[in-house]
């Protein structure tokens, strides 16, 4: 978790660009996080989430807020952990073999800007420790904003 902040912090130290801070985001995570089948972005599009800048298998183009888990975690405006991906009613399942998933949300000017998305093929993969490392990441995007 220290080698994803600390590439993290040396990317958006050096580039202030959105599109190219998140690529590299999601590449730094899917590189130095094991057990994850998807790592990227979501960020709002005229009123919904739309696919962004990630590393893992095609994914949905776009979500209705309040739909899925990074539809609701815009709706919620706080971070979704989930366990156990199958015991939702309303999870989308982009790739069949996501069993948990961690989304936080991006913020700018108070506004939601998008999500930062990781799924895993494992149940109860996330802990307090991927949390707490990605809302710090969040963070020090959002500091670029
Ligand atoms: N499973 C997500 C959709 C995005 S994919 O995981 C990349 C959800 O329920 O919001």
């Amino acid at each position: 978790m220290e080698s994803i902040l600390l590439f993290s912090r040396a990317q958006l130290r050096n580039e202030k660009n959105l599109t190219a801070n998140l690529a590299n985001l999601s590449a730094i995570i899917a590189l130095y996080m094991e057990d994850l089948n998807w790592a990227g972005f979501y960020l709002m599009n005229e009123g919904e989430l739309v696919l962004g800048p990630f590393q893992g298998k095609p994914a949905c183009n776009r979500i209705a807020i309040g739909s899925g888990v990074c539809g609701t975690a815009v709706a919620e405006g706080k971070t979704q952990r989930v366990d156990d991906v199958l015991a939702l009613d309303n999870h989308i399942a982009c790739d069949a073999a996501s069993r948990s998933e961690l989304v936080v949300p991006i913020r700018q000017d108070g506004e939601i800007l998008g999500v930062l998305d990781l799924d895993s093929p494992s149940l109860a993969r996330f802990t307090d420790l991927e949390q707490s490392a990605m809302e710090e990441l969040v963070r020090l995007l959002e500091e670029t904003l």
